[in-house]
């Protein structure tokens, strides 16, 4: 079965064709990371009109790529929640043209089950039960995924994101937005032990998360220096930074693993892409026993490719939208 999917939940238009959830046949993505980058952030209004100008041309490029024409598609995949709300439209709204159009069934999908999804694309042996630690820009999640189109939260942030967080820090560190990237590759050539940063005490959920007081140490490390004109080794900051926030979600990680009894763990989301992260992660895998799942590098940050997978699987599942679906900004795992 071949689903059409497209993604615009925040600054990248995609397209691609998934054949059976696993097979990626077309991959398009158009980044706007350039234009927004000139700001610091995303900025909405901007997503939205490019999302317009780029989606017939992407959706276009991704059939041509497969060598597909409409009669060889069985369905049409969007993701529809949680993002910017006007990004979210563009993509909801081309894709039920497509679908009225084409008589095609229209699938409507939840982004953070397309990050968890890239992982069916990159380890075609992976099926549920298993543990997800979902890490991106807009969320930090550790969820239960009991079957293909279900969902358990069991841990979240209680501020800041670890992307969030990561792009907060780099900015301070005087890198581009979107900064995890730069910290990443900074990281590499710096110290990790050379700065001591701090983990979050939280009473309440043992699954949760905080980064604000991380984000927070490192604006303030660099503030002070600034004042007492000194100059901080940057790579080092970053390369410490980094350890900091790859322990912390190993170590929540591994808590919810052991105490639940997984030995199938899957990470996802833009921060998945993370050298410091992924090794931290393999290690902590490694002292369970338990198989790491990590998307490969190109389906870890926003693309359509996650979101044929999910699809197929949400088809499975007997999921339906028709021309009454609308997007949705924010939207929990559970309530799809
Ligand atoms: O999943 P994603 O592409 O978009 C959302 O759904 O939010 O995640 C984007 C986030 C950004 O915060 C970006 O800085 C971060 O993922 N990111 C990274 C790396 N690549 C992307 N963070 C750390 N290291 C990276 N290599
Ligand atoms: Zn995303």
């Amino acid at each position: 079965m071949k689903i059409l999917a497209i993604e615009s939940s925040c600054d990248e238009t995609a397209a691609a064709v998934v054949a059976d959830g696993r097979q990626v046949l077309s991959d398009i993505v158009a980044s706007q990371v350039d234009e927004h980058m000139l700001y610091g952030g995303v900025v909405p209004e901007i997503a939205s009109r490019r999302h317009i100008e780029s989606i017939s041309g992407v959706v276009s490029q991704a059939l041509s790529a497969a060598s597909l024409g409409w009669g060889d598609i069985d369905a049409v995949a969007v993701t529809y929640a949680p993002g910017l709300i006007g990004a979210l439209l563009v993509g909801v709204s081309y894709a039920k043209g497509l679908a009225m159009a084409s008589g095609l069934p229209l699938v409507p999908v939840h982004h953070i089950a397309g990050h968890i999804a890239a992982n069916y694309i990159s380890h075609p042996d992976l099926e549920p039960p298993f543990l997800c630690l979902v890490v991106s820009g807009g969320h930090s999640l550790i969820v239960e995924v009991p079957e293909y189109t279900r969902f358990r939260v069991i841990g979240r942030t209680r501020d800041d994101a670890a992307g969030e967080c990561f792009d907060k820090a780099a900015r301070v560190l005087g890198y581009p937005y979107p900064g995890g990237k730069y910290i990443d590759a900074a990281a590499k050539k710096g110290s990790k032990t050379a700065f001591k940063f701090t983990h979050p005490k939280l009473s309440g959920c043992e699954y949760d998360f905080s980064f604000s007081g991380l984000k927070t140490a490192v604006i303030n490390l660099v503030h002070n220096a600034e004042q007492r004109g000194e100059t901080l080794p940057v790579e080092d900051v970053a390369a410490s930074f980094q350890k900091t926030v790859a322990d912390i979600l190993a170590e929540k990680t591994a808590l919810a693993a052991k105490a639940l009894g997984y030995k199938k763990i899957a990470v996802a989301g833009g921060v998945s892409a993370n050298f410091g992260v992924r090794a931290r992660m393999k290690k902590l895998a490694d002292s369970l026993g338990a198989e790491l799942y990590l998307p490969e590098p190109k389906y870890c940050g926003d693309n359509a490719a996650m979101i044929g997978a999910q699809g197929y699987y949400d088809f499975l599942a007997g999921k339906r939208a028709d021309e009454s679906l609308n997007a949705v900004a924010t939207l929990s795992l559970e309530d799809i």
